[in-house]
């Protein structure tokens, strides 16, 4: 039987719909646009000859356990407003590149585009956090279209190499395992792996550079 009507079901709804409620679509919304944006920039490199700057992209809504922890942590009211206003990161992507020149492509044409503000950048591959984390951030104000006007919405984005999203996630992995004795050691080895991984990302990048001018002169 054809459905005739969208009815909302409360009680089947998944935990992150019934936190977010109307919202979540904006979210979803930020995340599409955002999606369509890189899309365009793929398309259009690949247009010209160039590479596609993007091996792959993941995108999420926060969890609500996650959302609401967040905002607990922070000392702001558990609503979804706050969600929405006080925190940037309830839509998020990661976009994972080959090279480093790739990510700052991304990068620039991104704050290239007018309608998307970039509110916060942290570059953490020019300046790496202390444990050796790498990658570059930004916070994006999308304009999302509604009956009732524009609203825009915050989208998280993070940029890193191949190289540096292996490493993230297995730094990740320590955030459960904290209390090992030989938690000092692998930190060490993780930092250590960092900085291999950072030399090696500019030595490959350095090497596609010769490969292209190879070209260029063929
Ligand atoms: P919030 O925005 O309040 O979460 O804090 P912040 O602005 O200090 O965080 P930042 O923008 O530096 O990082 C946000 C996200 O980047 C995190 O949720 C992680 O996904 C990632 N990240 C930041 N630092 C690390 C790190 O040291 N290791 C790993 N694996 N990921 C990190
Ligand atoms: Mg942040």
């Amino acid at each position: 039987m054809f459905q005739t009507k969208y009815e909302i079901n409360c009680e089947t709804l998944s935990p992150e719909r019934q936190f977010y409620q109307e919202s979540y679509i904006l979210l979803e919304g930020a995340i599409i646009e955002v999606l369509s944006r890189l899309d365009i920039i793929r398309k259009y490199k690949i247009t010209l000859g160039d590479k596609d700057p993007i091996e792959h992209y993941k995108s999420r809504i926060k969890s609500a356990d996650s959302m609401k922890e967040k905002l607990i942590r922070k000392n702001l009211p558990v609503t979804v407003e706050s969600a929405l206003s006080q925190i940037h990161d309830a839509a998020g992507i990661r976009v994972i590149s080959t090279f480093l020149d790739d990510v700052y492509c991304i990068v620039n044409m991104l704050k290239d585009q007018q309608d998307i503000k970039v509110i916060e950048e942290k570059d953490y591959i020019h300046n790496p956090k202390p444990n050796g984390y790498r990658s570059y951030h930004m916070i994006l104000q999308v304009p999302i279209h509604i009956q009732n006007g524009i609203r825009t919405v915050y989208c998280e984005l993070q940029i890193r190499t191949i190289a540096m999203d292996c490493w993230a996630s297995l730094e990740h992995q320590m955030n459960y395992k904290k209390n090992t004795p030989k938690i000092t050691m692998i930190q060490n080895e993780l930092k250590r792996c960092a900085d291999e991984i950072a030399s090696t990302d500019i030595n490959l990048q350095a090497i596609r550079d010769m490969i292209y001018e190879i070209q260029d002169c063929d």
